[in-house]
């Protein structure tokens, strides 16, 4: 791939575009603006990258596809013999189309109704991480009454308040003789423990200092053998930013679950820090006005494609083709095509001066881009494509405006 530099800044690292102008424009004319594109060379690198570095022999690695539900790029993960972590039966549907095996999949997710219990039961994933004691009990008495001869293996995601601060998510240890008894009444074992630090943590030390105090918690599971440390990993979306340390972290963990007395298996399920540098958001300048000295860029994307950035904030570099002329750049804004007062892709932003029908790259939208767009604006969503070697192909098609209709129903 060619790696032209923008025309961001003069005094930071600069971000690249990871092709060249003639196959944004190619991509542009088939796939329809806006786009999400996708590598499937950064997706391997990544895999090989947190392959690499997780050094401890009994590993499990599950993507996390709450980040991104797109089944061409599940298949990606399935084949490089990872395996699959869900939020919801959602994930797991998609994950069952993409070849995962159910015995490969990982559920951690809340509040199963009987009937998704029923289903996830009759899909036999393999794993569950227990909420509360009171899915645990219905996941029980579920398991009972479906006369299967499969067994799931069970865990409680862990509420550790000095760890997990204040979350309303998992067990606490002081309940654990409780849950233990739960699962005893259902003829079944708890043998996990699942810690989540929460997402988009980029501090390596936030995870390795608490490796030891929740191997401690574990123990006071009699039956434990698995240690499901979770996702969380941060990315660093600004060229400058800190990057998550998988070296370090593996070898970490390596070394602390190398020296227990009984042999754990350790599962980490990485959502965005697997996907989130394999894709960017191909769109195209609309409008261009001053004010001032400060450049406002009107764009045909909205934060519906990014709804990431309304919700909980956050920074995405943005790339433009437009560096050869006007080497200087601007205070810009990047806006979307609406008049919602949050939609903004970028807020001073630096980028050259740019013209009407100008591309413009949004990078590292592959987590929690398109899994959390919207119809929100009421405008069809984008397509998106993977890129191989230069090639390209459709992963999911672009919407009409009938898809603002489907399911509505009027007289
Ligand atoms: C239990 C669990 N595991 C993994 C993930 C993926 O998190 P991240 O994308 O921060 O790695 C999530 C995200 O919600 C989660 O809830």
């Amino acid at each position: 791939m060619e790696n032209l530099k923008s025309v961001q800044s003069l005094t930071k690292t600069l971000p690249v575009v990871p092709f060249s102008e003639e196959m944004a424009q190619e991509l542009l004319a088939i796939y329809g603006s806006p786009v999400y594109v996708y590598q499937s060379q950064k997706i391997q690198d990544t895999i090989q990258q947190i392959t690499n570095a997780l050094i401890y022999p009994q590993t499990r690695l599950c993507f996390a596809s709450v980040t991104n539900g797109n089944v061409a790029l599940l298949q990606i993960f399935q084949q490089a013999g990872w395996g699959l972590h869900s939020n919801t039966p959602g994930d797991v549907y998609l994950g069952l189309k993409a070849g995962f095996n159910p015995k490969q999949i990982v559920y951690s997710g809340s509040n199963l109704s009987r009937a998704e219990m029923e289903q996830m039961l009759d899909w036999q994933v393999g794993n569950f991480n227990l909420d509360s004691l009171a899915q645990l009990e219905l996941l029980g008495d579920v398991w009972q009454n479906c006369n299967s001869d499969f067994t799931p293996l069970l865990g409680l995601r862990l509420n550790l308040p000095e760890i997990t601060g204040d979350s309303r998510i998992g067990v606490h240890p002081a309940e654990f003789p409780q849950a233990i008894a739960l699962a005893q009444s259902a003829k079944l074992k708890l043998s996990g423990l699942h810690f989540y630090r929460g997402t988009g943590t980029n501090a390596t030390t936030a995870f390795t200092q608490v490796i030891d105090p929740i191997i401690r918690t574990a123990q006071k599971l009699p039956d434990w053998e698995y240690l499901d440390f979770g996702g969380g990993f941060g990315y660093p979306y600004r060229m400058e930013g800190v990057a998550f340390d998988w070296v370090l972290f593996g070898n970490e963990l390596n070394q602390k679950l190398s020296s227990l007395e009984r042999q754990v298996n350790l599962i980490i399920e990485p959502g965005r820090a697997a996907i989130a540098s394999a894709a960017l958001l191909l769109a195209k300048v609309i409008s261009v006005k001053w004010q001032e000295e400060k450049q406002i860029i009107g764009t045909d994307t909205s934060i519906a494609n990014l709804a990431v950035l309304s919700v909980h904030g956050g920074y995405r570099e943005i790339v433009s083709w437009q560096n050869s002329s006007d080497a200087k750049s601007h205070l810009t804004d990047v806006c979307g095509n609406t008049t919602y007062s949050r939609d903004y892709l970028g807020k001073n932003c630096q980028l050259p001066a740019l013209q009407i029908g100008d591309i413009i790259g949004i990078l590292d939208v592959g987590a929690y881009g398109y899994a959390m767009s919207s119809h929100f604006l009421h405008r069809p969503r984008p397509a998106e494509v993977l890129l191989t070697n230069h090639q390209h192909r459709l992963i999911r098609q672009r919407e009409d405006y009938s898809a603002l209709l489907q399911n509505q129903v009027w007289e």
